[in-house]
């Protein structure tokens, strides 16, 4: 199963790099079948909120600059985990090995925020469930944020992002945090400048895109790579698959009280029919969040948001866009009495306060929530091991300090465990300064 390159030894660490990656696409069925991301709009009324979006098949359409003919094979991602669907690919995005690689160097790299410090992986930690356990984020120069971030776990699957879904694709999104004044407080135009001065970049967005670096190729790298963060797998879906130990009592008994309560909104199979709704959570607020109302305008989307997906929810506390509730407990027993009163609360949640669910119901529910955590990858940030091997980075004037974390993303391992979800330890690549065997 190992990719035949014949440039295998002639191109060192990278074309090892590449290679190893070239594994996590091994298992993909074949065919030429892909799905796209462009999920019908999500509709804000509520009526039509009991009819999930399902992602719809479309022939791909092969990009010439980004289909080179070793690529292409490769390009159907990977095969997603028990449980879940196929995976949505836009079709002008094609999934290759050395773009998902070129969009993890990406995602842990510190230079993309304007002080050097922070990163995609700072809020979005592979080792906190791809989130971060504080209510809100912080971003440079410690600012708060007012939402807590959500895990980037099978965000891949969501017809909009962020928690009012201003943002259609992960594409579309992948830009934001940067020129986010809070959170990386860059300019695109900037980060592409100073992308553009590092060689190991310019290579990899040629071969990869045949372009230098843009703007356009840095969202998709990295969307690419957020479309690997898969879970599936969990003790639900192997009770689903027919396998009756799988949950226990107390789980079986939590999952048909949600069926009956939840699942309207939270829907099977990602837990969630990401559309908009008023749970009343942060209402009482002076500022309240608008939510979809700051996307749409509209008076009666005050207060809405989208629908979190629920899998892998015992992972990623504290809850809610506000991350007002620490404990998963609390955050069912709030759902449980149908959200908070405020005038603008969804109809259904009414409902839900009407079927009256007690104590041994919640129990049940959270037990429930329990068996829908799944195994993900844990993709360990590049690692290097002699400060010998940081390259200036070309920007003259630039205040950018070197901490360890930014050394981190100089270079990058990548395990192919990984992939398959078991937890491991990382794969250590050494920079190529220090690699005599690496030929460069
Ligand atoms: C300072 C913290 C911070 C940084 C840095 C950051 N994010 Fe986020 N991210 C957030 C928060 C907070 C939200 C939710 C914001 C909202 O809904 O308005 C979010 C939302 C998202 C979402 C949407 C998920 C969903 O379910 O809607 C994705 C995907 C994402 N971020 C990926 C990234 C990527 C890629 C980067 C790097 C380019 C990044 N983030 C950098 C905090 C951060
Ligand atoms: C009307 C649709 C709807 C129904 C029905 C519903 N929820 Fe939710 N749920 C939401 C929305 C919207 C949010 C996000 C609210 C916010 O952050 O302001 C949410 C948030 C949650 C969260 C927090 C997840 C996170 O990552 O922050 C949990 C847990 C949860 N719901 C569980 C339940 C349970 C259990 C039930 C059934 C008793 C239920 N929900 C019924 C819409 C619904």
């Amino acid at each position: 199963m190992q990719p035949s390159r014949s440039n295998w030894l002639a191109l060192c660490s990278i074309a090892v790099i590449v290679s190893v990656v070239g594994l996590l696409f091994c298992g993909c069925s074949p065919g030429p079948e892909k799905k796209k991301a462009s999920a019908p709009e999500a509709k804000q009324s509520e009526a039509s909120s009991q009819s999930p979006a399902k992602p719809e098949p479309s022939t791909a359409v092969a990009e010439p600059a980004e289909a080179k003919p070793a690529e292409k094979s490769a390009a159907a991602g990977p095969k997603p985990p028990l449980g879940l669907p196929p995976l949505p690919i836009p079709a002008d995005n094609p999934m290759t090995p050395e773009k998902v690689e070129l969009g993890k160097m990406l995602y842990f790299d510190t230079r993309m925020s304007k002080d050097g410090t922070v990163s995609c992986a700072t809020c979005h930690d592979p080792k906190m469930a791809w989130a971060e356990h504080t209510p809100t984020s912080t971003g440079i120069g410690h600012q708060k944020g007012a939402r807590n971030s959500p895990t980037v776990i099978n965000a891949a699957y969501a017809t909009s992002q962020f928690w009012d879904g201003r943002a259609k694709t992960l594409e579309d999104q992948a830009v934001g945090p940067v020129e986010n004044p809070i959170e990386m407080g860059h300019t695109m135009t900037a980060v592409v400048a100073q992308l553009a001065t590092i060689p190991d970049y310019q290579a990899r967005f040629k071969k990869v895109f045949g372009t230098g670096v843009t703007k356009e190729g840095f969202a998709k790298a990295i969307a690419a790579f957020e479309r690997t963060v898969l879970s599936g797998d969990s003790p639900y879906d192997r009770f689903v698959a027919g396998d009756q130990s799988a949950m226990n009592d107390a789980q079986k008994r939590g999952w048909e009280t949600f069926r009956d309560n939840c699942a309207t909104c939270h829907t099977q199979p990602l837990f969630s029919n990401y559309r908009f709704f008023n749970a009343g959570v942060g209402s009482d607020k002076p500022n309240a969040d608008e939510g979809r109302m700051k996307v749409t305008g509209k008076e009666s989307d005050r207060g809405k948001f989208r629908v979190p997906a629920l899998r892998n929810v015992a992972d990623t506390a504290p809850y809610f866009h506000d991350g007002s509730v620490a404990k998963l407990e609390d955050a069912v027993a709030l759902m449980a009495v149908g959200g908070k009163n405020n005038p603008n609360l969804s109809e259904m949640l009414k409902s839900v306060r009407e079927a009256n669910l007690g104590a041994k119901e919640q129990k049940d529910l959270v037990e429930f929530l329990g068996a829908l955590s799944g195994k993900y990858p844990v993709v360990e940030p590049p690692e290097c091991r002699s400060k010998s091997a940081l390259r200036p980075l070309g920007i003259a004037g630039s205040t950018f300090r070197v901490r360890p974390s930014a050394m981190r993303s100089l270079f990058i391992s990548f395990n192919p465990k990984e992939a398959a979800g078991t937890r491991s330890m990382p794969t250590m690549m050494l920079p190529r300064e220090v690699v005599p065997r690496s030929g460069v």
